[in-house]
């Protein structure tokens, strides 16, 4: 941790910090899922999934970088190297046998709702802690109006 002047006390930065490392190696995880299926999809619909998935590639990278710039404001060290993500994140691997369009949707799906519990967890535990500014951060990103979270859960 690195000294700074946020106006929180070093025990609550360090806890944010950790929740915060949670969040960027799911982010990191969930994007190069969403890439996956944007790579390898096959089947009639190819080409029309293949660019949903990018689009869902493209919304979850952007969060990628404000959840790491958060963390270093606060005073950490963003541990966000794919190796890293690999170590951090919970969301199950994707299935990697997956061809066909609806099976790359539903797989998608279920990550991105693994994703989405995390988010929302996220911000109740750094509410707890004591970090409003940051637990609000979370909640924008939940419910963003490109969020695919908020499209992707009625598949
Ligand atoms: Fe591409």
């Amino acid at each position: 941790m690195y000294p700074n002047r946020v106006a929180l006390s070093d025990e609550i930065k360090s806890q944010v910090v950790g929740v915060l490392q949670e969040r960027l190696a799911e982010a990191t995880d969930m994007h190069s899922q969403a890439k996956f299926a944007h790579w390898n999809v096959k089947g009639v619909n190819f080409y029309q999934l293949h660019l949903v998935f990018d689009h869902v590639a493209k919304v979850i990278g952007k969060q990628i970088d404000p959840i790491a710039e958060r963390l270093t404001q606060l005073g950490g060290v963003a541990n966000g190297t794919i190796r890293q993500a690999a170590i951090g994140s919970k969301i199950p691997e994707y299935p990697v046998e997956t061809i066909n369009g609806m099976d790359h949707v539903r797989a998608l799906a279920d990550a991105l709702a693994h994703y989405c519990q995390g988010m929302r967890e996220a911000s109740e535990k750094i509410d707890d802690i004591g970090d409003e500014p940051t637990s609000d951060f979370f909640n924008e990103l939940i419910v963003e109006p490109k969020n695919s979270c908020i499209s992707w859960n009625r598949i």
